[in-house]
């Protein structure tokens, strides 16, 4: 079977009237199934922007996308947002949960999202909140939570959606040490036990023992790539 992640020569750059910058630089690797995968560099190296073009958010300038050996690049705009509900799950910087919506109701509405709603999603959502340690918080709001805690129901709601890639954007960058360790351990934990892809930009660099691989950014390019400890 493909690999879940395969880029060649992908670029993107970001014009702004005269000035154009290379945020990802002719990037190539294939990334696999149970990896964890961190891609680190200071901030401006690209991390954002290559994750995000992996999610499918972001269209790439030049090169080729491939999600399980389907060439993305050249689909046309409509059809990605099926393409992210079929294999992405992104956790954002900075949680992107709703202000108004209770924990349960933040983690159901990524289900709902992906097709899923009514007695199936309530159950889900309790479920994964309860994996990520927040069974006595699920009717609470965003304004009641924890850094730490918000955090985990941002990881609850990309668990619930149960995707084959999953993609994190600084996920520790709020958080204290402990609880960063926490939301790290939980994306591992997925990537072996169901065998998820799992990408992780990140500077923080007490996490980088998690990881089975890191791919160090600088200006958009590789500089350096290291197979992990564990
Ligand atoms: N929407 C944008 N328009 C123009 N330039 C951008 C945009 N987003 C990012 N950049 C530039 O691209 C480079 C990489 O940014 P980014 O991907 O956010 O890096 P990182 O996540 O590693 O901090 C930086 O030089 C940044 O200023
Ligand atoms: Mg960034």
């Amino acid at each position: 079977m493909a690999d879940p992640i395969t880029i060649s020569d992908l670029t993107k750059v970001y014009r702004e009237g005269q000035i154009e910058v290379s945020a990802v630089n002719r990037l190539s690797f294939s990334l696999r199934e149970g990896e964890v995968v961190g891609l680190f560099g200071p901030s401006g190296s690209g991390k954002t922007t290559l994750l995000s073009i992996l999610g499918c958010i972001l269209r790439a300038t030049s090169g080729s996308l491939k999600l399980y050996g389907n060439e993305v690049s050249t689909l046309p705009e409509e059809k990605l947002p099926a393409i992210r509900k079929r294999y992405i799950s992104f956790i954002f910087q900075g949680f992107n949960l709703f202000p108004a919506l209770t924990a349960m109701e933040n983690v159901q509405l990524g289900l709902k999202m992906k097709g899923i709603s009514g007695a199936d999603a309530e159950s889900r959502a309790k479920e994964m909140l309860a994996e990520v340690g927040l069974e006595q918080r699920l009717r609470f709001l965003p304004r009641d939570l924890s850094g730490g805690q918000k955090q985990r129901v941002a990881v609850a709601r990309a668990l619930a959606a149960d995707s084959p890639i999953i993609l994190a954007d600084e996920p520790t960058g709020n958080l204290d040490h402990a609880n960063g360790r926490k939301v790290m351990e939980l994306l591992k934990k997925l990537a072996v036990d169901k065998n998820r892809c799992v990408v992780v930009a990140t500077h923080d660099n007490r996490i980088e023992d998690i990881f089975d691989r890191i791919i160090y950014m600088e200006d958009g390019g590789i500089i350096r790539e290291r197979r992990g400890s564990t």
